[in-house]
């Protein structure tokens, strides 16, 4: 079955609740709950968090929309409607599709191996089922094992991606997405028990002020460019998944409302990660909250604060470990549906391991950066943190400047403004506007400032020694 027919069948089920557990989840996953609080952590709690709603509010979801709306008006790929626009204007276009596929292909790796570190959690909480000294045990869960031994993450980092490529390729998908719909509701379920407990913890109110008592003093060269790059990671944007996902809807959904609630319920998963997590680090230590390792650090100590923590783990780590798969299979198939009509003239089957084999690779350097490369520093940082900062906070928000391109590119204003505007909503007829504008020239702006801002604190830092 080729990656499009899969699209069309999929495009066939209709039940609505269930369309919108599919749309969270390909934007819920790791950015919400592993990424998100270190990335607050870092740059200072509150006045971040500020830009970062009102970036989601106002540059995530109109892209998010006109990438639904791109797809659905045009029933392709970003790839194919990349090449048609170029054809079309005789212009080289085609960098955005490459573009975008390259990140994917990057993404993947990265994420594989964050991907495998949960399922090292995984296993230490299965491990502490069978275990009689339960809560010295759990004390005991960490990423100290997992930091010092990179062919151990490469090795998870394998086991997740063989996955991935064995659901894809089998053709089960559908399959899998229906099981997500039964776990992506108890997920939420054990993130609002979670963070009840976590909110009763005597750290709250420090917390409380942290998140929401903004102090701009905080704020530097690089916030604004770190809130673009996790806005546009987080909801999946730039990489065409959205205009995949735009194709599967019927004429009479009306894709502003889908996106407006996508983005806010993304939204409330990462502010609940952040309240959930928070707390415990505040108690435990405040050091970690800028480290990658914050969630993973940090929960184990909360699981111990409930009777049958292990289970809690456990299911807590499996429900974030289906998410991420989530998310890798949703690159994975674009990366297939693109290539194999473009480049690989070859089989579903064959493409989908040579992917897989390509990512493999690349998966190589972020698994082994704390190891291997923990000589290799870039701009004073190890590689990892290197391939985040430059897939996250560059590349990203180049993709969507190019996606912005290329919608405006391929549909007319009667196409877009159209789908925009529905007749049972008449806040779509005043707020149209606004939309493109926000589109055309509020967040390409922005986008180039953040980077620019970026690139001028790159060269401060460095002539500062
Ligand atoms: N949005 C996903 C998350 O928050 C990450 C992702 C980005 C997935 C891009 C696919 C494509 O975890």
């Amino acid at each position: 079955m080729s990656g499009k027919t899969a699209l069309r069948k999929r495009g066939s089920w209709r039940n609505r609740i269930a369309f919108y557990l599919l749309a969270v989840g390909s934007a819920c996953g790791l950015g919400n709950i592993w990424r998100f609080p270190y990335v607050v952590g870092e740059n200072g709690g509150g006045a971040f968090l500020l830009i970062y709603l009102f970036l989601c509010l106002t540059v995530g979801v109109s892209v998010l929309i006109a990438e639904m709306i791109m797809g659905h008006t045009k029933q392709a790929s970003l790839l194919k409607i990349t090449r048609q626009v170029s054809i079309q204007n005789k212009k080289p276009f085609y960098w955005i599709g490459r573009l975008s596929l390259f990140i994917s292909l990057v993404m993947l790796s990265y994420y594989s191996v964050i991907s495998g570190w949960v399922l090292h959690f995984i296993t230490q909480f299965l491990v502490g089922l069978f275990r009689d000294d339960k809560l010295s045990y759990l004390k005991t869960i960490n990423m100290t094992v997992l930091s010092e031994n990179g062919s151990l993450q490469f090795a998870l980092a394998s086991v997740h991606l063989l996955i991935c490529g064995f659901i894809v390729v089998k053709g089960i998908t559908e399959r899998f997405e229906s099981i997500l719909k039964i776990i992506l509701p108890i997920f939420g379920v054990l993130v609002v028990l979670l963070l009840a407990r976590s909110l009763s913890l005597p750290s709250t109110e420090e917390v409380l002020r942290f998140l929401f008592y903004p102090d701009f003093s905080k704020l530097n060269l690089t916030s604004l460019g770190h809130a673009m790059g996790h806005v546009l990671f987080t909801l999946s944007l730039g990489l065409g998944i959205l205009v995949t996902f735009g194709s599967y809807f019927k004429d009479e959904d009306h894709l502003p409302s889908v996106g407006m609630r996508v983005t806010i319920v993304d939204v409330l998963i990462s502010f609940f990660a952040v309240l959930m997590i928070f707390p415990v680090a505040f108690t435990v230590s405040t050091k970690q909250l800028t480290d990658p390792s914050l969630l993973f650090e940090s929960l184990p100590q909360l699981f111990m604060k409930f009777k049958y923590g292990e289970y809690f783990g456990l299911a807590f780590f499996v429900c974030l470990w289906l998410t991420a798969l989530n998310a890798s299979i949703a690159l994975l198939e674009s990366l297939i549906s693109n290539l194999s009509d473009r480049f690989l003239k070859t089989n579903r089957f064959s493409s989908a391991w040579m992917i897989v084999v390509v990512t493999l690779f690349l998966s190589v350097f972020p698994a082994f950066s704390g190891t291997v490369f923990n000589n290799v520093k870039i701009f004073n940082q190890s590689l990892i943190e290197n391939l985040d900062s430059l897939l996250i906070n560059y590349l990203l928000p180049i993709s969507v400047l190019g996606v912005i391109l290329i919608f405006f590119k391929s549909l007319n204003e009667m196409d877009y403004k159209n789908k925009f505007v529905s007749e049972q909503s008449e806040s779509s007829q005043m707020i149209v506007g606004h939309w493109i504008w926000l589109l055309k020239w509020f967040t390409p702006f922005l986008i180039i400032m953040g980077i620019v801002l970026q690139v001028l604190n790159l060269f401060l830092v460095n002539l500062n020694g």
